[in-house]
């Protein structure tokens, strides 16, 4: 998809389908010159009872060749203006998607800025994503939505700037959806972890690729103890962007995915309908893998390493088992009380690993953790659960720049008590209640107190269960703008 911008108004847009918005009670978009249009949009806009609201939305077949979506956003005020647009232009690429439009042309309000260009364009990219590789039927197939203009009053280059940055974002997003929504058996630990060489490729990072001796060798028991009930072998991938121009020993940070590339409970078996979107269990390091290909994109200048945990959780006759005492990198012994819980066991290894090997001053982990999250917050908010308050106000602020709903968690010393005292240093559950955080808790315990340390759990909105006009069924992408704007250049 080419995004472009420009700065024409609405008559003179030409494309597929033309999108123009209108705030709450504005009857009809501000900043038409041309007075027969506005007339006669003002004119469907009441007979539509269309009032601006931000679920309000009409299509006008103005003639055989004019397509006019009008997409309501909600009050004028500021607060939330941004994600509203961002969320409008979505539902609008949604609708153009299903009339078959190749092309979309957006014209934004008066006085709009450069972050709305980018908002709208994010959406758009969001809104016209589509996962049909597998559909054999043409007419089922949707061609794609190829060209988008964005028009506004934001300066042409600046604009042309936005609307850049917001294509590689949605590039690595559409990546991320990708990977999640590909069938498990084929996106198996060593399946993602080639395409992490692809990227890797591509965008001109450096990469090492862990197989089963490396792992042993360094320890990581956790890791091939989850591994061991599946006949896929698992992989622990790092990846290491630098930016041009900046001296080595500058900023670090490291990024660390959970991939379970599918959960199935291991012999703590999942119930039926509670395993039916487990293949989405290694979105955590989808978003990492995305984000790493972007960065040059968005003009990261510091140097980030990303670490994806990849591991397939079965039942084989090998599989790991409850009783079982592992040894993890760290050195510290954990005894599996669920193989359920075993995000959290890969997690402890590459987590350790990741902080020995690349010294990053934060590290930050996104994980499909646990179903407390989702119980806590919804299928619309990722959990952020740290100790450093300014690595919270930082993914906060990305967070809510990103337009990705994330809401701070807290860390509640007293719930670590039940995993300890056992016959290893940890065990891999605790109570039943605040799930999310006890989890949170054990992640935190495989790392010095002094790390700046962040987990993100997006086992909510990380994957969508049935398509709606917010979004199609399946992966979303979580996380990957949020990364992104964390780690954007200035
Ligand atoms: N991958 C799941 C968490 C999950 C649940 C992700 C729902 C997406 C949607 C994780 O491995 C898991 O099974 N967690 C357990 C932990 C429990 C055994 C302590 C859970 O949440 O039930
Ligand atoms: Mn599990
Ligand atoms: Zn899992």
């Amino acid at each position: 998809m080419r995004i472009t911008s420009s700065t024409k108004d609405l008559p003179r847009l030409r494309a597929d389908l033309v999108v123009a918005f209108a705030f709450e009670g504005q009857g009809v978009p501000a900043g038409i010159a041309d007075r027969a249009l506005r007339t006669a949009l003002a004119g469907v806009l009441r007979k539509e009872r269309f009032r601006g609201r931000p679920s309000d939305a009409v299509l006008w077949n103005a003639s055989a060749a004019r397509r006019i979506l009008v997409v309501g956003l909600g009050a004028e005020d500021a607060a939330g203006r941004i994600d509203r647009l961002r969320r409008a232009a979505m539902r609008a690429a949604r609708k153009g998607l299903a009339g078959r439009a190749r092309s979309l042309a957006v014209r934004l309000p008066p006085g709009a800025s450069a972050e709305e260009v980018r908002a709208v364009a994010e959406g758009v990219c969001a809104g016209s994503y589509r996962y049909d590789r597998y559909l054999t039927d043409p007419e089922a197939r949707h061609p794609g939505i190829e060209r988008v203009e964005i028009s506004s009053d934001v300066a042409r280059h600046e604009a042309q700037g936005a609307a850049g940055v917001a294509e590689a974002v949605g590039r690595a997003v559409a990546a991320a959806r990708d990977w999640v929504n590909e069938p498990p058996s084929r996106m198996t630990p060593v399946h993602m972890a080639e395409q992490a060489r692809r990227i890797a490729q591509e965008a001109g990072l450096a990469i090492e690729v862990l197989g089963p001796a490396q792992l042993e060798r360094l320890r990581m028991g956790a890791t091939l103890a989850v591994a061991r009930g599946s006949r896929v072998e698992p992989r622990v991938v790092h990846l290491t962007y630098r930016p041009n121009g900046v001296a080595r020993g500058g900023r670090r940070v490291a990024l660390v995915g959970k991939g379970v590339t599918f959960d199935s409970g291991g012999l703590n078996l999942k119930t039926g309908t509670s395993m039916d979107h487990m293949k989405g269990d290694m979105a955590g390091a989808a978003a990492v893998l995305a984000a790493m290909s972007a960065l040059a994109q968005v003009g990261c200048a510091i140097e980030v390493h990303g670490f994806l945990g990849l591991v397939e959780n079965m039942t084989g006759a090998d599989a790991y088992k409850p009783g079982d005492i592992l040894e993890t990198h760290s050195g510290k012994t954990v005894e599996v009380t669920n193989t359920d819980a075993e995000g959290r066991l890969v997690l402890a290894d590459v987590l350790s690993w990741a902080h020995k090997t690349a010294r990053p001053h934060a590290i930050v982990d996104l994980a499909t953790l646990t179903g407390a999250c989702v119980v806590a917050l919804g299928t619309q908010c990722t959990g952020l659960f740290t100790r450093n308050a300014e690595l919270r106000d930082q993914l906060l602020a990305a967070a809510e720049a990103a337009g990705e709903r994330t809401w701070a968690m807290p860390m509640i010393d007293e719930y670590l008590e039940p995993m300890q005292g056992g016959p290893a240093d940890l065990r891999n559950t605790g109570e039943r209640w605040g799930g999310a955080i006890s989890a949170a808790l054990f992640l935190a315990e495989f790392l010095p107190r002094d790390v700046s340390f962040a987990h993100l759990d997006i086992a909510g909105p990380s994957f969508v269960e049935r398509d709606s006009p917010d979004g199609a069924q399946g992966g979303t992408g979580a996380g990957v703008r949020t990364l992104l704007r964390w780690l954007a250049g200035p």
